[in-house]
């Protein structure tokens, strides 16, 4: 699930008509602000771009980088400060691709501007200042998203719908991982490399994906046990991490994650009384190969396979072509705030835990991050 890979599913194509519904009623498309114009807001941009939005306006402090992205993409508003943005008007819906403590400022301007939202993972690294945020934009009547794009993969929407169709019977365990190396920097980008600026290390910034995957698979987590590590970074925080989960239906799931790895790991695997689904991007080509056995006279390790491959739109355009759908009223958000909120929960039950060498029970969890 790299930001390169290909995804399934053409229900919301890139058609010339997908393209002309992106916007308004009367046919103008979607006028975009991007907040914070660093690494990932390219993703953002080019999604929007792809599905016929309009982006018409970038805000960030960093006067060097917001000249260069406003040049290279054509965007003539730009802003240093993303109130001044809001206050010129014109701006349909924000991606927040800031830092993560610029979340709950930018949403709560964005809801009081009547601006829809779709903010990056973490959603914010207190529960309470989440919860504000959801609030503020339901008191406004705005649609809020949380960028957890692995959801709109084709292979966990595939995934997800298979076990929804009870065609894995009841889940026994998953296992997630979402593992990298910084594409062999020997340093940690400065952003993510203390504790002031990001919160945490690779149990928040990946973990959190994964612990927002374990509950899109599993439902609900009752209880982790985590180990956390610095193994490899001159950082203040973890660069390896470990999970385990117990879902509130009995089931197990572990999650790994690590700035230690070497290249871009990502993978999922289900397991279930009546088959099994394995994914990863790390033998070729990534294919979801379902394991099951409806052949009589199969041996231990030869099951019944079924393979799926995903190609075409990649995962974070899925994502925000959901956005624009859940904004023009067509489908609900894929990933609520409270979906966010519920990841982040989780992750701080797991620090907890780590201090602790001990499992917590999530209900009984840190509202705030831990140290
Ligand atoms: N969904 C994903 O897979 C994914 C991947 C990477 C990062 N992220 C998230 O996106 C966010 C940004 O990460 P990044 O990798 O792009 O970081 P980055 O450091 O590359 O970029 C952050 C940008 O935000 C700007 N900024 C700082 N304060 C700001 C403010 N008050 N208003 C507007 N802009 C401001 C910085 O100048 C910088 O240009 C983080 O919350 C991160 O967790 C998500």
């Amino acid at each position: 699930m790299s930001p390169g890979q290909g995804n399934q599913d053409d229900d919301l194509s890139y058609t010339a008509a997908a393209i002309g519904a992106a916007g308004h009623p009367g046919g103008a498309p979607l006028r975009i602000g991007i907040i914070g114009v660093g690494g990932i807001s390219r993703a953002h941009h080019d999604s929007y771009r792809g599905a016929g939005a309009e982006v018409v306006a970038l805000a960030d402090p960093d006067a060097l980088n917001l000249r260069a992205r406003a040049a290279r993409w054509g965007v003539e508003r730009r802003y240093s400060d993303f109130r001044a943005m809001f206050a010129d008007g014109d701006v349909d819906a924000v991606s927040i691709c800031a830092p993560t403590a610029v979340h709950a400022p930018a949403t709560l301007a964005a809801a009081a501007s009547g601006v829809h939202v779709l903010c990056e993972k973490p959603i914010a690294l207190d529960l309470a200042q989440g919860r504000t945020m959801i609030e503020a934009c339901r008191a406004a009547g705005v649609v809020f998203m949380v960028n957890h794009q692995l959801r709109s993969h084709g292979a966990a929407d595939l995934a997800k719908r298979m076990l929804e169709r009870g065609e894995l019977g009841d889940v026994t365990h998953v296992r997630l991982r979402q593992a990298h190396d910084w594409a062999g920097a020997s340093e940690v980008r400065p952003s993510f490399s203390t504790r002031a600026s990001s919160g945490g290390g690779t149990l928040l910034d990946n973990g959190c994906h994964l612990m927002d995957l374990a509950r899109f698979f599993g439902k609900d987590v009752d209880e982790v046990y985590a180990r956390t590590a610095t193994r490899k970074f001159a950082v203040e925080l973890e660069d390896t991490a470990h999970v385990s989960l117990r879902f509130a239906s009995g089931a197990l799931g572990t999650v790994e994650v690590a700035w230690t790895a070497t290249g871009w790991e990502e993978g999922f695997w289900i397991y279930g009384t009546q088959g099994a689904l394995e994914y990863t991007n790390r033998s070729g080509t990534p294919v979801l190969r379902h394991a099951f056995r409806h052949s009589p006279g199969t041996t231990w390790g030869d099951t019944d396979v079924s393979e799926h491959r995903f190609t075409g739109v990649p995962p974070h355009a899925r994502h925000i072509r959901a956005f624009l759908a859940a904004i023009r009223g067509e489908r609900p958000v894929v990933c609520s705030g409270e979906d966010g909120l519920e990841a982040v929960r989780l992750v701080f039950a797991a620090y907890e835990s780590a201090e602790r060498n001990a499992p917590v029970l999530v209900r009984e969890a840190p509202t705030t991050l831990p140290g």
